[in-house]
Formats: C-alpha cells, sequence, structure tokens
C-alpha cells in the first residue's frame, strides 16, 4: 500500500494507472477509521480495479476551532486497517499541501440551496468546505467511482448535485449507515463520548425508529411528533440540536408527492455533536390497504 502526502507523487501514481487502464475506486475521509469507513472501503473494492482513500482531517469544513482541534486522529491506526483492506493508496495531505496559500485565498465550490438549508444553516460554510475539498480530492485521484456514507445524508445530496451540475464524470454510491449493536451510528465522534454518554447515545437512533413507526401508521402532525421526540432526547439528557423530517430525494418540505421521508437528527451529549437519519416508506401504510383492497374484488 502507497502511503502518499504530496500531490506531485500522488499524480505521477494517478497517471500510471490511468495508462494501464485501471478504473479508480475512492473514499475519501477524515481518517480515525471505524467499521463504518471499512465498509465504504469493501464497497470501493467491489467497484474497482484500485482502491484510494484519502484521510485529511478538512479545515475549511469545520465552523468552530475546538471542534476542529478535538476531531480525533489516528493516522498509525488507520493505516493499518486500510492496509488490512488490501488498499492500494492511501493519501494523507497536510492542509498546506491542499491550501497552500491558505483557506481564505482559495477558490471555493457552493452548491446552492442544499447547503444553506438544515444543517447547512446551523452550521455556515460547512458544505462550502465540503465541496470545495471533495471537488479538489477528484480533481487530484480522478476517479470512475466513490463511495460516501448514508450516515452523512445530506452531505450526500450536496455532492450528488454537485457532482451532476458540474458533470463531473464520477459515480456516486451512497452506502447505508453501519450502526453499533445497540443501533448507534458508528461516527469518528463516538471515541469522543465519556462512558456515561456513550451509554446513552443510542436513544437517537431509538427515537428516530419510534418517529418512523408513528409515520407508517399515519401521524402526520410533524411538529408536534418533533417535539415529542425532543422531549425523548431531553429526558435521557441530550440536547437536541436540529430535527427535521423533509422529503428524501429533494430535502423540501413533506408534500402530498412525498414517498419517502428522511428523519434528520442532530444532538449533542455534553459536548460531543452527534448526527444521525432515518428514511421513512410514507405510503406503505395506504399502499397496504390498496392491495387488500384490490385482492378483495
Ligand atoms: O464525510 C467526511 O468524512 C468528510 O466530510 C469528507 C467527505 C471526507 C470531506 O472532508
Amino acid at each position: 500500500m502507497q502511503v502518499i502526502s504530496e500531490v506531485a507523487p500522488l499524480r505521477d501514481q494517478i497517471s500510471q494507472w490511468q495508462k494501464a487502464a485501471k478504473r479508480i475506486a475512492f473514499v475519501p475521509t477524515m481518517g480515525n477509521l471505524h467499521q463504518g469507513h471499512l465498509t465504504l472501503v469493501r464497497k470501493a473494492r467491489e467497484q474497482g480495479d484500485v482502491v484510494a482513500v484519502s484521510i485529511f482531517v478538512n479545515p475549511m469544513q469545520f465552523d468552530r476551532a475546538d471542534d476542529l482541534a478535538n476531531y480525533p486522529r489516528s493516522l498509525d491506526e488507520d493505516l493499518t486497517k486500510l492496509r488490512e483492506e488490501g488498499v492500494d493508496l492511501v493519501f494523507t495531505p497536510m492542509a498546506d499541501n491542499l491550501y497552500p496559500q491558505g483557506l481564505d485565498a482559495h477558490t471555493i465550490v457552493e452548491v446552492p440551496s442544499l447547503s444553506s438549508m438544515l444543517e447547512g444553516a446551523s452550521r455556515p460554510g460547512h458544505f462550502r468546505g465540503v465541496a470545495t475539498v471533495v471537488t479538489k480530492l477528484f480533481n487530484l485521484v480522478q476517479p470512475s467511482v466513490v463511495c460516501f456514507g448514508e450516515k452523512d445524508f445530506q452531505q450526500l445530496a450536496v455532492i450528488r448535485k454537485m457532482v451532476a451540475d458540474m458533470a463531473m464524470p464520477i459515480e456516486i454510491i451512497g452506502v447505508p449507515t453501519v450502526r453499533e449493536s445497540d443501533g448507534l451510528a458508528m461516527s469518528s465522534r463516538n471515541n469522543n463520548l465519556t462512558v456515561d454518554e456513550r451509554q446513552r447515545a443510542p436513544v437517537l437512533a431509538k427515537t428516530m425508529r419510534w418517529m418512523s413507526a408513528q409515520m407508517r401508521n399515519g401521524r402526520r402532525d410533524l411538529d408536534d411528533l418533533i417535539e415529542d421526540a425532543h422531549d425523548q432526547l431531553r429526558a435521557a439528557g441530550l440536547k437536541p440540536d436540529e430535527f427535521y423530517i423533509r422529503d428524501a430525494s429533494s430535502l423540501a418540505q413533506i408534500s402530498e408527492e412525498s414517498r419517502q421521508a428522511v428523519i434528520l437528527v442532530a444532538a449533542y451529549l455534553g459536548n460531543i455533536r452527534l448526527i444521525d437519519n432515518l428514511t421513512v416508506e410514507l405510503h406503505r401504510t395506504a399502499d397496504k390497504a390498496d392491495k387488500a383492497e384490490t385482492s378483495a374484488h
């Protein structure tokens, strides 16, 4: 496995692969790898002749200096895991390699609307930072296919739109969230939870499952449903930050036409902000009723 931190040798290796007509599959990460990331790597392995992974804690997507400073980093362990997965190349740039003139002087990529709603509204500049670094990484690695986790639901929507709008010749694959046995979505940030916080964290997923069941049973007073969910999180000692129920394909408000909703949640446990999401089939109850009616005729 090659580990490269400079741009020039990365470009050399990529051009060799291109000459050999290798299909490059890519997994961009910020490191501190867990099973969720390794699932992305395995998916990438199925998709490409060669697999490249990047590890870069991107300062441009952090809106708080303390969050950037405290983001967990474990490069040696990450490299061991990636070696075991048979990854071909790991790109580990420093901020100077990607932003040689500093963040403020760098060209930015802005995906309108999707970037400023929901999580983008409470973390201004976050999705601009993601879109900018992902574009740069795509230009460097030149992948045919890239795997992203569905855990970052809005990020995936932003990247899909960016790739479509900019006609990037790249296939984006969303990979379902990997969960711990108690339902907690795997996240690098989980490592920063205290033992007590870790025990309380699964309430996030549990509350979303409860909401999903309510909606599938026809409940549509979504504002009240979110209020009830807030109460459940607060009772477990979490501080809800954002809670939305949106159309899963557009992230717009739910309408009569919406087939699938997505519950998006962000909540604080102590200082740690956890995010999660769950999609809900909205017409399941109605579809079942339709089928029952059809078969009765
Ligand atoms: O999802 C992440 O880990 C990051 O947002 C990404 C896509 C690697 C960009 O820095």
